[in-house]
């Protein structure tokens, strides 16, 4: 894959070489991340690169499109079919995209939103005032109920009937639990507004139909397709039918220019693929995986927010352990485990510090990790996050820890080989 690369910018191709052994060899366990099948590396840097394409099949603002239409239906009739969806744009670069997309699509400038405040799961691109989309529009935030975590749809009523928004968003970033679709609905329909549902996080589950799908209930689903879905770096866009041509005006020139050929090709392929037994298998897996850690870490007294999760991701609490996010994250680093420090409900700790940490269980499960091998993690874990660490706990841990992954490669050799020459 790097044949050419190798031979005419070694500098750039050593660096490539080394990311490979640094996945290859420290486990990661960050919630968005997760290992993608070669197809779609083989397709993200197709040939369909060289192709500059606006507007959409049928109707382009250039020629030369013949392929490419075929392959943008071909695209949309698979992730039609595998979500259930009455209409879908493939188009969004990302899933940060798509959101701003179907705010275009529907809202004008100063209309209000009702969304899940960031520091209690929701996302950037959701309304915080660090994105320039909280300049746009009058955003208003729901939290959860501090009693067990899970979203307060009491409050989220409340609040509906008091702002009245135009649009209600629900998912996110940071939140373990399988969001109540049907009563976010109701609400939305009490006050006549929109329900906007940001799978990102749970799009493979929901496509393995492992979890419920958020399709039936929402007038708009949008995903990125890089995070449990282990596809390209890439989003998209489900709505009901009624609203498709405002939204494809949204896409495209609303938002974005041309789209990537490249990355649309390896979504066609995923939609496939997703469909698969072995697919729907590996996202089972994932699910029973993240049951089994979250009982081992509460055996060894971490606090998890909402107690569990139903998902892939896990939201440590870790002001019992007298811990920052931001230590916790880099003490696991030196074991060669990779996380992301994240805030947890009514953090006093700023974004940079956080008094927790966000784990997921995609990559984990994709390189081979089972049930048997959660204790081991929790183990390395607990170990990492007492008092004082040596440096013998480290070196212990990181040994730990190689043994752990040295059997469950992300990709077999003869992959590798492939990636590299
Ligand atoms: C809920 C949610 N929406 C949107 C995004 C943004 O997706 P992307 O990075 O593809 O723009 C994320 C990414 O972390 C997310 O968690």
């Amino acid at each position: 894959m790097l044949r050419y690369t190798k031979k005419s910018d070694t500098e750039l191709y050593k660096l490539l070489e080394k990311e490979v052994i640094r996945q290859e060899t420290s486990l990661e366990m960050i919630a968005s991340e997760s290992i993608v099948p070669i197809e779609i590396m083989e397709l993200s840097g197709s040939i369909f690169t060289n192709k500059t394409l606006e507007g959409y099949p049928g109707k382009r603002f250039q020629t030369g499109a013949e392929i490419a239409d075929l392959m943008e239906n071909l695209a949309i009739e698979r992730g039609k079919e595998l979500f259930g969806a009455e209409f879908l744009n493939i188009q969004p670069y990302s899933g940060s995209i798509a959101n701003y997309c179907v705010y275009k699509t529907i809202l004008d400038k100063g209309d209000k939103i009702l969304s899940m405040r960031l520091d209690q799961g929701g996302h950037l691109s959701h309304g915080s005032k660090a994105n320039f989309i909280s300049q746009l529009y009058n955003f208003s935030f729901y939290g959860i109920n501090e009693k067990n975590g899970e979203i307060d749809y009491d409050e989220l009523e409340k609040k509906a009937k008091e702002i009245n928004p135009k649009l209600i968003i629900a998912g996110g970033s940071a939140y373990p639990r399988i969001v109540d679709y049907e009563r976010v609905r109701t609400i939305a329909d009490k006050v006549n507004a929109y329900f906007m549902y940001d799978m990102a996080h749970i799009s493979g589950l929901v496509a393995a139909k492992v979890i419920p799908s958020p399709v039936p209930y929402a007038d708009f689903v949008t995903s990125s397709t890089t995070k449990t879905i282990s596809g390209p770096r890439s989003g998209l866009i489900i709505c009901k039918e009624e609203y498709s041509k405002q939204l494809n005006k949204a896409v495209f020139p609303g938002v974005m220019g041309s789209m990537h050929l490249n990355t649309m090709a390896a979504k066609a392929w995923l939609f496939k693929h997703c469909q698969t037994t072995e697919f729907r298998n590996m996202m089972e897996q994932v699910l029973k995986n993240a049951k089994e850690l979250a009982k081992c870490l509460q055996e060894k007294e971490f606090n998890l927010v909402t107690n569990g999760t139903d998902t892939h991701l896990i939201l440590i609490d870790l002001c019992n352990k007298n811990l920052t996010g931001k230590e916790f994250e880099e003490r696991l680093q030196k074991v060669g485990i990779n996380t992301n420090k994240n805030q947890i409900p009514n953090d006093k700790l700023s974004p940079f510090i956080t008094g927790g940490i966000r784990i997921g269980l995609t990559s984990a499960t994709e390189r081979g990790l089972m049930e048997k091998d959660m204790n081991i993690i929790a183990e390395i874990f607990d170990a990492m996050s007492k008092e004082e660490i040596s440096e013998k706990t480290v070196e212990e841990n990181k040994e730990k820890l190689t043994k752990l992954i040295e059997n469950n490669e992300i990709y077999n050799d003869d992959i590798i080989e492939y990636i590299l020459n």
